[in-house]
C-alpha cells in the first residue's frame, strides 16, 4: 500500500490536462492500486490522478457506504448527458470547502477499465456529479471555478489563513 501526496488547490499543477493512456500497463494499474489507497485513506469518494501530480486519464472512485465498490475509469468519456441537478460537492484537493455545483444529473460514460477493457456504464445521482467532477480534475479544472469570481477571491484568502495557521 502506497499513499500519494495529494495536490492542494490553489497548486498550478492541478490546471495541467491530461493525456489519455495509450496502454493500461502494470505501471498504470500500480497507479490505479495506489490512487485507491490514497483515495480510502483520505477518505474520500473520488480521485483524479491529476490530484497526485500524474496527468494521465485516470479516475477512480467509490460512492458505496460499504467503500468496496471501486470504480476505474481509464480514459473516460461522456457520450451523453441529460437533465440538470445541484449539489453540494467538495474536493480532497480543496479540503473544509463545499459548494453547490450544477451538473448533468443522467449521464452516459464510456471507458476503459483496470484490465484495458472498454465498457459503457449509466449513472445517475451522486455518481453522475462524482464522475463529472473527477473529468474535470483531468482537463485542469476544480470545482471551485464554478462559483462567482468574489467566491472564489474569498476562498483563496481563507485557505491561505488555513494554511498560515497549520503552519
Ligand atoms: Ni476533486
Amino acid at each position: 500500500m502506497a499513499l500519494l501526496r495529494i495536490l492542494q488547490y490553489p497548486d498550478e499543477r492541478l490546471h495541467t490536462v491530461a493525456a489519455k493512456v495509450s496502454e493500461v500497463t502494470d505501471e498504470v494499474r500500480a497507479l490505479v492500486h495506489n490512487m485507491a489507497d490514497t483515495m480510502y485513506a483520505a477518505p474520500g469518494i473520488g480521485l483524479a490522478a491529476t490530484q497526485v501530480d500524474v496527468h494521465q486519464c485516470v479516475i477512480v472512485i467509490d460512492t458505496s457506504n460499504t467503500h468496496d465498490q471501486l470504480l476505474v475509469l481509464i480514459n473516460p468519456e461522456i457520450t451523453a448527458s441529460s437533465g440538470e441537478s445541484d449539489y453540494e460537492e467538495g474536493c480532497l484537493s480543496v479540503p473544509g470547502i463545499f459548494e453547490k455545483v450544477r451538473r448533468a444529473e443522467y449521464i452516459t460514460v464510456k471507458a476503459l477499465n483496470i484490465n484495458g477493457d472498454p465498457f459503457v456504464l449509466d449513472a445517475e445521482g451522486l455518481l453522475a456529479v462524482c464522475i463529472q467532477h473527477e473529468m474535470d480534475h483531468l482537463i485542469g479544472k476544480v470545482f471551485v471555478e464554478y462559483l462567482s469570481r468574489l467566491k472564489q477571491t474569498r476562498l483563496r484568502a481563507k485557505l491561505k489563513k488555513q494554511q498560515r495557521t497549520v503552519m
